[in-house]
């Protein structure tokens, strides 16, 4: 074929390429979702689950493409681009949705829940889901919560008691209530990504963090902290959420098609996680790492003051007081 007859070839398929594109576009939708969790983080296993679901409920016209990793940035960037309309979906933790969406520091309220099933029945049930749409008109909603266990201290050296945390450089997730949080323990609160915690413990940058033992296991915190304090401070779940700019777009069809898998992916991760906590506390006490077990109402009273703020603030207390009348049974 000569270099003419190739250009017209060219020409002539362009218009036809264009359309087929521009139909495609039209019954088939890619949803973006970044998070800064691992690829095999229960979470992150649950998502891929999700995306499956909603590829084959919908005929292949709704995929999910997800990009773990921190790849897009922290929750916070994350967010950020969600309400910029450059992203549909990510995961945020109650205290990631805090800046947001001031309810949900009741999840960095220390001890608030008494049991796993108090827990259970305030993430899953009427109130979790009526806060899962706070962050409405900050341009999100979350389609999903999940699991994620407590969160407790861990060091570079052992802590048996809040006096152990004094003067330590702490890293936490930077919400107003876990600055506060640290400061009643006399520590230096020192907000640093995720994905930037292990290098910052190696080089001394901090002396201690705070997660739940997979994330402790999972991103080799256990290797340079080896001091786990079982003083399980908070139950802060993690959530997916979605743009509402993406949300209005589709039809009742498709709503239904992902608030169906995205539920399912709830039961899935749920039933993962124990699993996962008992594994990873095995792995890393294999390796080195010492679980303490230590007084709780020590960390309980030191914190006590959180509680009077939080009944003083009109956005937070009614919240506050919901979950206090559910009932805690065991
Ligand atoms: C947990 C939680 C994450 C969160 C992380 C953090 O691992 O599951 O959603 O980002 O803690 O401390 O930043």
């Amino acid at each position: 074929m000569n270099l003419k007859k190739l250009a017209q070839g060219i020409l002539l398929a362009l218009p036809v390429t264009a359309m087929s594109l521009a139909a495609q576009a039209a019954d088939k939708i890619t949803l973006k979702l970044a998070h800064n969790l691992d690829n095999s983080h229960v979470v992150s296993q649950a998502l891929e689950a999700m995306a499956k679901e909603v590829e084959k409920e919908s005929g292949g016209s709704i995929r999910m493409r997800i990009y773990p990793g921190g790849q897009m940035g922290g929750p916070r960037e994350t967010i950020e681009l969600m309400q910029n309309g450059a992203l549909d979906m990510t995961k945020g933790s109650a205290s990631e949705i805090e800046p947001f969406a001031k309810p949900f520091a009741l999840f960095s309220l220390p001890y608030l829940f008494t049991s796993q099933e108090q827990f259970n029945k305030v993430i899953y049930g009427d109130i979790g889901r009526e806060m899962m749409q706070i962050p409405k008109d900050k341009g999100f909603v979350a389609l999903a919560a999940y699991q994620a266990g407590s969160r407790s201290f861990y060091a570079k050296k052992p802590i048996h008691s809040p006096a152990d945390l004094k003067g330590l450089k702490i890293r936490v997730v930077a919400t107003p209530t876990t600055l506060k949080m640290i400061e009643l323990l006399g520590g230096a609160p020192t907000p640093i990504p995720f994905g930037e915690v292990y290098t910052a413990l190696q080089q001394g940058v901090i002396d201690a963090a705070e997660n739940n033992e997979p994330s402790y296991y999972q991103t080799r915190h256990a290797e340079v902290a080896k001091y786990y304090a079982e003083d399980g401070h908070t139950m802060v779940p993690d959530y997916l959420l979605i743009s509402t700019q993406t949300w209005n777009k589709l039809d009742d069809k498709q709503k239904q098609i992902l608030t169906t898998a995205a539920q399912h992916s709830e039961t899935y991760e749920a039933k993962l996680w124990d699993e996962v906590v008992a594994d990873s506390r095995k792995k890393a006490e294999a390796d080195g790492s010492q679980f303490i077990q230590v007084d709780k109402k020590a960390f309980r009273d030191a914190l006590a003051p959180l509680y009077e703020d939080f009944r003083k603030d009109p956005e937070i207390a009614p919240w506050l007081q919901k979950v206090e009348g559910v009932e805690a049974s065991k």
